[in-house]
């Protein structure tokens, strides 16, 4: 299918906590974060995240009083958002479902606000994938609905090249110790297909490491490309954080 993951988060989805950072890690934290757009949406408003990994933002929102559906491509990572739900005690609808598989389970125009964060649209396969990805999500927005989506710097990413980024600390989580890290497999041109191997290893009680690891493909984007990319699908920037020297940026677009 178009724009199709091509690698799982099945394995990564058992340690993925140890890749979010500390001051995200409660569905509070998480979802404080984007407090500057979630204030303007109505109470019990329609939302969708879809791409919603261990679950922390939909719970979040959850949390606010919306009603959520949390969709990702990752069967482990639906389940780990619906085993957070029921911790949590939040109402939360899930759907395995990528992205070009969203308008078979939900009519257009459903949702106030569509949420594509932490860095998941990169694994859409190329311009594309990326332009039937932005489009099935803006099908589901109502006129006026916003998408929100966060990203890397790729301009910065690819100038650093190829490389191993090996995490200076442990990270500690659920009382056990981890390394992560990083390999970055840049390619020459930018629409070529690009790796990101993430390695966790954990340090088990009777002190051996228990490594898990997954080699994902993403193809990369320039800030201009998805802005034009978001025009082409009905979206209508209405404010970015984009700033070519911060590692990230947030991007709110508005269905027109
Ligand atoms: C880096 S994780 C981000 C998870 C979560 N949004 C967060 O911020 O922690 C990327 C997520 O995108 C999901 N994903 C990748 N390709 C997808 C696709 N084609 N359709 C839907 N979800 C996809 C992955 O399964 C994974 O859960």
């Amino acid at each position: 299918m178009e724009g199709a993951v091509v690698t799982g988060y099945d394995v990564l989805a058992e340690v993925y906590e140890w890749l979010i950072s500390d001051a995200k890690l409660t569905p509070a934290e998480f979802v404080a974060a984007f407090a500057d757009v979630t204030c303007d949406l109505p109470p019990h408003a329609q939302v969708l995240d879809c791409s919603c990994g261990t679950g922390q933002l939909a719970v979040g929102l959850a949390g606010l009083g919306m009603r959520v559906v949390a969709t990702d491509a990752s069967a482990a990572m639906v389940r780990r958002t619906e085993v957070l739900a029921e911790e949590s005690g939040a109402s939360v609808s899930t759907v395995r479902a990528e992205w070009g598989e969203l308008a078979d389970h939900f009519e257009d125009a459903t949702f106030d606000m569509v949420f594509c964060v932490g860095n998941s649209l990169h694994h859409a396969k190329g311009s594309r994938g990326r332009g039937a990805a932005l489009e099935s999500m803006s099908r589901l927005l109502r006129r006026g609905g916003r998408l929100v989506l966060t990203s890397r710097n790729w301009e910065l990413v690819r100038s650093r090249g190829s490389r191993l980024d090996i995490g200076d600390r442990m990270v500690r989580r659920h009382g056990r110790d981890g390394l992560v890290i990083y390999r970055w497999e840049i390619a020459a041109q930018w629409e070529q297909e690009h790796r990101i191997e993430i390695a966790v290893g954990q340090v088990e009680e009777d002190g051996s490491v228990l490594v898990r690891s997954e080699l994902l493909s993403c193809w990369p984007y320039r800030y201009g490309e998805l802005e034009s990319e978001l025009l082409s699908a009905g979206l209508r920037v209405d404010k970015s954080t984009y700033d070519p020297e911060a590692e990230g940026y947030v991007v709110v677009a508005s269905k027109e």
